[in-house]
């Protein structure tokens, strides 16, 4: 008998992987392709669902290639995902009818200012338990049946989406129920990624009658929702398909909440902090939905087969990694590594703050007009001051939602598991536990999203007995505690609040 394997697709926001995990949980095949980032207006973003599922086969079929596994050595799949990200699909030809609106759009804001002067943001946070936001699916699944032109090679019918949505003609779901659809047919998705929505009640456990009624989509185009480890399968891979073999896709999680179950955050006041194109602090609330008097949100953690749901504070900060992305798109630096050497060759900002706002401000500001500000520059601000600046904006708001999170939940986190690709850096971890006065762990393998969903799917189907089994797979790589004084990083800490504040409001559409 070969080996047997799990495997996992990881559809992000700049690309998609796919990995195999062995039963220690070590990485034995990787593959990874980037997709085009589409942005037809100022603050709109959008992706190509079919360039994204072709990105998805090529990248399991290279991985196993290249690693020289064959797809019947795989147990099971498991998918996570960009989570919000919306596609509406034609429920006969499988073809997508727009393009995907990504979770970083604001194209909707209008809108939710429309919620909030009728006063409808406690009533979506009691059911939802988040921000009425553009970030959610909610008014991007809406914006694309009004306001969307269908794609000219792909709407072979006549009328317009809302009139073909409302026949039933048309299903909507994020980008994990997409591929569930492309791997398997089935239209599912799992509680986390509905719990991201904005029409799911999370302690019903529930598509919500109301919010789809606020937001017109019709509950034929919404999906079955099931747990994120499902020994019910969501479905299986067609063996007369690209792969070649019948797989079970047995688990799915939000990318955040994968990171979450890969970190192995299985117990009440366990967090992690995951830093990508923005960052996603996150807390395992146990079976109580704790609700935010702090700008957090409070969403679906996880759920495995026949258990209830695992609820999480979250604090989402949309734009971090983002951020050293556009020094090097403004050639400050050459490649993200550099951010260190630099910042490291002065010894402080100088004064400068960095307020990375460029798609608004998350959690726990919520200000889909903030747009990115650099203030305190003087004739003598080098780049490496700005470089420097970028940095500390990404730990100062990683301590915004620290602070909300202690408020929330009452619990002082005593050590932080962090992991996504800015937690090479060394310089950022150290700064990051200076910052937050709180001890910092890297684990071994950092792509815990990849992991947190092959674990899922593999609790699935029996290759893991238990998350105790997964617990014993997690190992430090490195720990970092704070070096600098509570007194010193509290002053810098308070400037911060002032540069936000002059970032706030800015744009006008
Ligand atoms: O909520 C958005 C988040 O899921 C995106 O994560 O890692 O693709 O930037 P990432």
């Amino acid at each position: 008998m070969p080996d047997t394997y799990v495997g996992a697709i990881d559809q992000g926001t700049t690309g998609t992987r796919f990995m195999v995990f062995d039963h220690a949980g070590q990485v034995v095949a990787n593959a990874y392709e980037k997709h085009e980032q589409i942005y037809p207006e100022p603050g709109w973003v959008e992706h190509d669902p079919t360039e994204i599922w072709e990105n998805t086969t090529t990248v399991v079929t290279r991985g196993l290639a290249d690693a020289g596994l064959e797809a019947s050595q795989l147990e099971a799949i498991g998918i996570t995902n960009q989570r919000e990200t919306t596609v509406v699909w034609d429920a006969d030809t499988g073809r997508p009818v727009h393009n995907a609106l990504v979770w970083q759009d604001r194209r909707t804001t209008d809108r939710v200012e429309e919620l909030q002067a009728a006063d409808k943001v406690e009533w979506i946070r009691g059911k939802t338990g988040l921000e009425a936001d553009a970030y959610f699916s909610a008014t991007k699944t809406e914006w694309i049946l009004d306001n969307a032109e269908p794609l000219k090679l792909q709407s072979s019918r006549g009328g317009g989406l809302r009139e073909r949505a409302e026949a039933g003609e048309l299903l909507m779901g994020t980008i994990d129920s997409w591929l569930i659809y492309n791997l398997t047919g089935n239209h599912i998705t799992d509680v986390t990624n509905a719990s991201r929505t904005m029409l799911y009640d999370i302690r019903e456990l529930e598509w919500d009658d109301e919010l789809l009624a606020e937001f017109d989509v019709p509950e034929s185009m919404v999906p079955e929702v099931r747990p994120s480890s499902d020994e019910e399968y969501y479905g299986y891979t067609d063996p007369d398909g690209f792969l070649g073999a019948e797989v079970p896709v047995a688990g799915a999680l939000g990318d955040q909440q994968a990171a979450m179950f890969g970190q192995t955050c299985f117990d009440e006041g366990d967090a992690k902090n995951t830093y990508g194109t923005g960052s996603f602090y996150l807390m395992n609330t146990g079976t109580e939905a704790v609700e935010s008097d702090h700008g957090l949100l409070t969403t679906i953690g996880f759920q495995l087969s026949d258990e209830p749901v695992r609820y999480a504070l979250e604090g989402s900060i949309f734009v971090t990694g983002a951020a050293i992305e556009w020094l090097e798109d403004v050639d400050l630096i050459n490649n993200a590594a550099q951010t260190a050497e630099l910042a490291r060759s002065v010894d402080s900002t100088d004064g400068v703050y960095m307020v990375p706002a460029f798609t608004g401000l998350g959690a726990p500001h919520w200000d889909g007009r903030a747009r990115g500000t650099i203030v305190g520059m003087t004739r003598g601000t080098r780049k490496e001051h700005i470089v420097r600046a970028t940095l500390e904006a990404i730990a100062y708001q990683t301590r915004d939602v620290a602070e909300a999170m202690e408020a929330d939940s009452g619990v002082e986190t005593t050590s932080l598991r962090v992991d996504g690709g800015a937690v090479k850096n060394d310089f950022l971890c150290q700064l990051q536990s200076d910052i937050i006065q709180t001890e910092i762990a890297r684990p071994e393998v950092d792509e815990t999203t990849a992991l947190g969903s092959a674990y899922a799917a593999g609790l699935a189907v029996g290759y893991w007995d238990s998350v105790d089994d997964l617990r014993q797979n997690w190992q430090v790589d490195r720990e970092f505690t704070p070096e600098m004084d509570a007194a010193d990083a509290d002053a810098m800490y308070d400037r911060w609040g002032d540069a936000v504040e002059r970032s706030r409001n800015w744009a006008t559409e």
